[in-house]
């Protein structure tokens, strides 16, 4: 699909970008973000308005470096400080209170700001060139699949974006699902949106396992329904997918571990290796369901905790329709 946006690979336009208050669409190793200077209230209104998302939704700021923590949250807690100095940059966002410099505009007048620092190199540039922080949700319109390649955030944001925005394509997101949030208001962290880095690896840092928080209550957009395909999508064991008979006129799209045989009739949309394979490969795999204009997507989701556990609240969140 053609765009009024600048599809470039070089970090300098995406700053040349957000410093005159346009939108840069960043890379990054979870999913690609639709950023916007944080300063900005008109550049941040306006990735409300492309993604189509409500204005109680707020936006996570994208800092350069652990040192800006200061900046953006007031006075964080111990544990808060050697998570971000522990995990940063990493697939980690900590909830904590926001500073004076994070307005109504990001937080949807919260008191609490989500921040992190991804790790990806062409957007580190960025983040270190432009010196403030850009606020960036994932590049998908409000409730939808989030992109994992440049390719993604144009097919899907292209028409919505204008001359003087940019995406910048920094390959594919290596982590491939959201980043880990975690909320740091309180004495003990709670795990949000569980993500790459594990309640395992908190619990190592912190000394004790973190809560699981109440979704969809603390994070607004942790709904119940979200990164859905067009193609509805169904957990399904191995067992069922081996007597799982398509009918002739329906389309169904498989995905699940490489050891899992594809029964005739069934289109493989992917074969992941391993758990972070799976990660990778699930949002990719949704989209080319639709590509191929699938009514179904039969997943048979991964076993075990860490990554796995982010895997599988993801797909009961893509089933809930
Ligand atoms: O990996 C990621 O986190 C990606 C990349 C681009 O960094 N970003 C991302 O942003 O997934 P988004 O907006 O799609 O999801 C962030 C979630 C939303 O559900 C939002 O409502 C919640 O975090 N959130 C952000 N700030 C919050 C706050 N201050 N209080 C409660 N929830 C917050
Ligand atoms: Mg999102």
């Amino acid at each position: 699909m053609a765009s009024a946006a600048r599809l470039t690979s070089d970090p300098a336009d995406a700053v040349a970008g957000l410093r005159a208050g346009w939108l840069a669409a960043l890379p990054t190793e979870t999913v690609y973000g639709l950023g916007a200077d944080a300063a900005d209230p008109a550049a941040v209104a306006r990735v409300f308005a492309v993604k189509g998302r409500p204005a109680d939704h707020p936006l996570i700021v994208h800092l350069a470096s652990v040192d800006q923590l200061d900046q953006f949250a007031r006075s964080p807690r111990g544990y808060a400080r050697k998570l971000a100095e522990t995990f940063w940059p990493g697939p980690l966002t900590l909830l904590l209170g926001r500073s004076s410099r994070v307005g109504d505009w990001i937080t949807g007048g919260r008191e609490t700001v989500g921040l992190r620092v991804p790790d990806h190199a062409c957007t580190l540039t960025v983040l270190h060139d432009f010196g403030g922080g850009v606020a960036a949700p994932s590049a998908n319109r409000f409730g939808r699949v989030s992109p994992t390649r440049a390719e993604h955030v144009v097919s899907e944001l292209g028409d919505l974006l204008v001359a003087g925005d940019v995406v910048l394509d920094g390959g594919q997101s290596v982590v491939g699902l959201e980043s880990t949030i975690v909320d740091c208001t309180l004495e003990m962290p709670a795990i949000l949106r569980p993500g790459a880095v594990t309640s395992a690896a908190i619990a190592e840092v912190v000394g004790v396992l973190p809560q699981v928080g109440r979704l969809g209550v603390q994070a607004p957009g942790t709904l119940a329904a979200h990164y859905e395909p067009e193609a509805r999508v169904r957990i399904v064991s191995e067992d069922e997918v081996a007597g799982f008979a398509t009918g002739s006129t329906t389309r169904v799209g498989l995905l699940a571990m490489e050891q899992v045989d594809t029964p005739p009739g069934l289109i493989r949309l992917a074969a992941p290796a391993d758990v972070e394979d799976f990660a990778r490969s699930l949002y990719a795999a949704f989209r080319e369901a639709d590509a191929l204009m699938a009514t179904d997507v039969l997943v048979v989701p991964p076993r075990g905790e860490g990554l796995a556990t982010a895997i599988r609240d993801r797909l009961r969140r893509a089933a809930a329709r």
